[in-house]
Formats: structure tokens, sequence, C-alpha cells
């Protein structure tokens, strides 16, 4: 039988290769850390703000991003499979936001599409608290009887619905604990105040998520910083990427804060920067453009 992964063994001992090897493109194995970027909100919450068009969102963040989070339907039509860039392929679903109960959801795409699409790692969302508490566990575990029949690492997402705003150590630290119990691989949830003690308590790796776009970079960054120094693994990051006007300074200012262990402040510099030759490089195109319109007219 496989040996348990915990975050001492995480990528090292004698776990199923196939399973080591798909965690490895997610978490990297140097630092053990990870950025994954979120990209899968469509599927209960529709055209999302500035996610309107996947492939215009996407593409230009994919270079920067450790791996991608979506759902088969944004991955077959609009991300290139010539790219690549790992996959974590969203299962579950079966509700909206306009729909009764969000934690009604079930597993919607099959482990043998998931493998027909090349994924490493399948993630679902458990409702810890919320009326289908119970049929989102069962289904993470059956999720990670059939993942690990084929090395297929499951990322548990504890979701927190409308009725649960509870972002509280103590209910994430439970949400995490349990999902790790089920045999999750990974566990992503929410940063809060006292978030060491939900890491702690967690025995595989956890990621967080950004949350719908703070009012700055900076708190994005700073939310960021804080959840490493806790012992987060990485992040799960989606609005708080492409919500912000420079996306690309945004994700790579986020990557050396998981990566190079940069602190808010050069983080913020580093977004700075970005952003200036961005308008920069903008400014020139447009100055080109037109002088070639001029050109054309006056000729
Ligand atoms: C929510 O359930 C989705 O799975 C998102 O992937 C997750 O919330 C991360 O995205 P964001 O950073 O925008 O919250």
């Amino acid at each position: 039988m496989q040996k348990r992964l915990t975050k001492a063994n995480f990528l090292e001992d004698d776990m199923d290769w196939g399973l080591k090897n798909r965690l490895a493109r997610i978490i990297k194995p140097n630092d053990r850390r990870g950025v994954m970027l979120a990209v899968d909100h469509g599927y209960f919450l529709g055209p999302t703000e500035r996610l309107e068009e996947p492939r215009k969102t996407i593409t230009p963040l994919l270079p920067h991003a450790d791996s991608l989070m979506l759902t088969r339907g944004v991955l077959r039509t609009s991300v290139d499979a010539n790219f690549p860039i790992p996959v974590v392929l969203r299962v579950s679903g079966g509700t909206s936001i306009i729909g009764k109960d969000l934690s009604n959801e079930k597993i919607t795409t099959s482990v043998k599409d998931a493998i027909r699409l090349n994924v490493s790692a399948l993630a679902m969302s458990i409702f810890v608290g919320a009326p289908y508490e119970h049929e989102s566990l069962v289904s993470l575990g059956n999720l990670v009887n059939e993942g690990e029949e084929y090395g297929i690492p499951i990322l548990a997402v504890t979701a927190v619905g409308k009725e649960l705003e509870k972002r509280d150590a103590r209910y994430l630290g439970l949400a995490c604990r349990i999902a790790s119990e089920f045999g999750a691989h990974l566990v992503k949830t929410y940063y809060c105040e006292n978030f060491e003690k939900v890491v702690k308590s967690c025995p595989v790796p956890v990621i967080i998520a950004g949350g719908p776009k703070l009012a700055t970079e900076l708190d994005a960054l700073k939310l960021t910083y804080d959840a490493i120094q806790s012992g987060a693994s990485g992040v799960d990051m989606g609005r708080n990427i492409w919500q912000s006007d420079h996306p690309v300074a945004m994700i790579k200012a986020v990557k050396a804060i998981v990566h190079q262990n940069v602190t808010v402040k050069e983080a913020h510099e580093i977004f700075k920067k970005l952003k200036g030759e961005a308008k920069t490089a903008k400014a020139k195109t447009a100055k080109v453009k037109t002088a070639k319109v001029k050109a054309v007219t006056s000729a």
C-alpha cells in the first residue's frame, strides 16, 4: 500500500511515482511552494468581470503561473494545448450563484476525461457546515479513491458559501483538517487571523485563495505574504491577479513572494516597476500607430 502523503514526507519518499510527479508540477520540489492561477470562477459565477473572454485573460498570464486551475470547458476552448502548463481540473459543480444552494455540488467530470486532458490534479469543493456537507465529503472520499488508482492528486477546496461567512481559524481549520482526513493531497482555503493554526493542524500542504478583489494590489500582496509567513505552501489566486489593471505585473509580484521570499515592500516595488514598463510599452505602441495613420492619410 502506498504511503500517506504528509507535509513532512511531501515529494520525498516512496510515494507512487505518478502521484509524486504530478504533485511536483504544482508544488515545486525545490522550495515546496507553488503559484496556481485560478480561472474556474465561471462554473458557478458565469462571465465574471475580466474573465468574460477567458482566452484573453489567461494567455498573457500562462508563462508566469506554475499551474492553472479551471474547468474542462474553458481548458478545451481557451487554452493552447501546445503550452506546457500543468492543469488542476475542477471536477465538481452543478450550482449557480442565482440558484438555491451553492453547497449542492456533485462530481461533474469523469476521471477518464481528466486523464484524456492530461491533468496534474483534480479539484473539488467541500462544504463543511452547509446543508450538503455530507454529500460533498463523501464525494471527496470517492474522488480520492479514484484519483489514487491513477496517481492523480486531489485538491480539496474549502468553499465558503453565501450562508457561511465564517472565515476564522476555527472554522477553516476544521474544514482543512477534515479534507486531509478524507485523503485530499492539497487543500485550498482562505487566509484568516491565526492562520498558522490552520496550517499546523492540517497534515497536507495548504494553499490560499485570494477571494474577491481587494482595494489595492498592495493589500493582495500583503495577504500573500502573511499567508506564506504563516506556513501556506502557495496560492491558488484568481481575481486579485486578473481583475488588476496590470495582471502580469501582479502575478509576477505574487510569484516573487511565494518563490523568492521577498517582502511586501519589495513585491510592491516589482509590481510598480512592471506596471510602469507596461505603460511605457503601451504608449510607444500607440505612438507608432498614430504615426502610421498620419503617414497613410497624408500620402
Ligand atoms: C472558488 O471556489 C474558485 O474555486 C476560485 O478558484 C477560488 O476562489 C480562487 O480564486 P480567487 O482568488 O478569485 O478567490
